[in-house]
């Protein structure tokens, strides 16, 4: 068994590299089968979901070649195969882009319904309902979604919540479909303002990404590219908050300030002095507690979700009481009971915490729920006192580029140890 062992105390310094988009990179490179013609896609992460996403396309026989750690070639002149093998899709949320892939080159798709469910119910009508207004027929049996068309045509889709999946579904599915689709009610995220820019240098046309109507005109044939995926949102936004949580001065290279603005933004309401720079923040803490704060995860432009972990990590050892209402996921507490082993002082009633703010957190073996969970233990145990031992660290591994090497870079006490042990079930996010 693996797991992070992190002696807290340390303020972080220096610099920080970001790596691409995890949520992006899992789109684009589903979406790179839709080209005649090889897309060489650079800024790729190197990270455990991306590696899932590229077994599934070699195994479907598409010939993927590494360039570099984060470059890499797809061909899918050699894709047959309308079925995504089971296991592996099963390992990864994202999967569920093969459908609308799938769909736009061949008319049909099959993939297992996305797996474990670690922030609650997270349903999948609004995508079944994008590919049926487009013309498909789908059925669920067995756990696998299968989907069918005999002619696909252009439509018009509001969505009945803003989800990001479900559009970049529907952007993967009508891009090549006659006539004009219009999206309503659209998500906003960065990333899906980068699969359209990805889609339209292949000779997509699609317009009004990033706001909540996109309109795309199917267009008859998609070509080969090469793409660089933009800076993670939420990988800078962690080293963001870690900065803050160990009063240190980092700054964050290689990303989109603008990205950054709901992160940025409640640092600074905190006390965290932020410096902005074309291409890098500079993030500099205090060592006095910062001010309390109340936030609301919303939909892109709003205060991300996958971010609420982290600064629930952050104020647990601010100045008074802070409530964070999570209005995108049923369950994303599962944090908590980690961090209160830690002494942090925080109680939950449905989709609110509270935060009351203590003077010390203390090392503690605890383990990783999912992903931001993680991400939020390892910021808790930067900042407490003595050892915190973090397992079931295969969750923050799927989204976070050598998380320990680039802390340890900056000053942080952190490493990987093997321990007796197997590690856990992997579950799919
Ligand atoms: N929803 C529905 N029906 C649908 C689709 C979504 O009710 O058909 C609901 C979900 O249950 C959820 C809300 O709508 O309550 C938002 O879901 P959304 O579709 O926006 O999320 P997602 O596509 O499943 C992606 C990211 C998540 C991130 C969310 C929100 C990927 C692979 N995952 O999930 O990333 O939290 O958008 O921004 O892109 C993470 O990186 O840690 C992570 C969980």
């Amino acid at each position: 068994m693996e797991k992070f062992v992190i002696n807290g105390g340390n303020r972080l310094n220096g610099d920080v590299f970001i790596s691409g988009a995890k949520n992006a990179a899992v789109a684009i490179i589903p979406a790179a089968i839709l080209g005649e013609g090889p897309c060489v896609l650079e800024n790729v992460p190197n990270i455990n979901d991306v590696t899932v996403c590229l077994k599934i396309l070699s195994e479907m026989g598409a010939e993927v070649r590494l360039l570099n750690k984060n470059t890499i070639q797809i061909d899918a002149k050699h894709i047959r195969d309308t079925v995504v093998p089971y296991e592996m899709a099963r390992s990864i949320r994202a999967s569920y882009y093969f459908l609308g892939t799938l769909l736009t080159k061949f008319n049909h798709a099959k993939v297992s319904m996305p797996g474990g469910c670690a922030l609650g119910d997270r349903p999948i009508d609004q995508h079944l309902k994008c590919f049926k207004a487009l013309g498909a027929n789908y059925s669920i049996e067995h756990g696998m979604v299968e989907i069918s068309a005999e002619k696909l045509a252009g439509t018009q889709i509001y969505f009945d919540k803003i989800t990001v999946g479900a559009t970049i579904n529907a952007m993967l599915a009508a891009v090549k479909v006659e006539g004009l689709t219009i999206l309503e009610n659209a998500a906003r995220e960065p990333h899906i303002v980068d699969l359209a820019n990805f889609l339209n240098s292949m000779g997509a046309d699609i317009m009004g990404a990033g706001t909540d109507v996109i309109k795309i005109r199917g267009v008859n044939r998609l070509v080969g590219t090469n793409y660089a995926i933009i800076p993670d949102q939420i990988e800078s936004g962690t080293y963001m908050v870690a900065a803050a949580a160990t009063g240190g001065d980092v700054t964050i290279r290689n990303i989109i300030p603008k990205h950054l603005e709901p992160i940025s933004s409640k640092l600074t309401k905190m006390g965290v002095l932020i410096e902005e720079s074309d291409d890098s923040l500079r993030v500099v803490g205090s060592n006095r507690p910062y001010e309390r704060m109340n936030l609301k995860t919303m939909p892109h432009p709003g205060f991300p979700t996958d971010m609420q972990p982290q600064f629930a990590a952050l104020l647990t050892l601010s100045n008074g009481t802070s409530i964070i209402t999570e209005s995108i996921y049923e369950d994303r507490f599962r944090y908590v009971d980690e961090l209160r082993r830690m002494g942090a002082d925080i109680s939950v009633d449905g989709k609110v915490a509270v935060i009351e703010g203590v003077e010390k957190l203390t090392g503690a073996p605890v383990k990783a729920a999912d992903l931001r969970a993680g991400a939020a233990l390892i910021i808790a145990g930067l900042c407490a006192k003595g050892s915190t031992e973090i397992e079931d660290i295969y969750h923050i591994e799927r989204g976070y580029e050598d998380m320990a090497f680039k802390l340890r870079a900056i000053g942080a006490n952190i490493e990987k140890r093997k321990f007796p042990g197997p590690d856990a079930m992997r579950i799919a996010l």
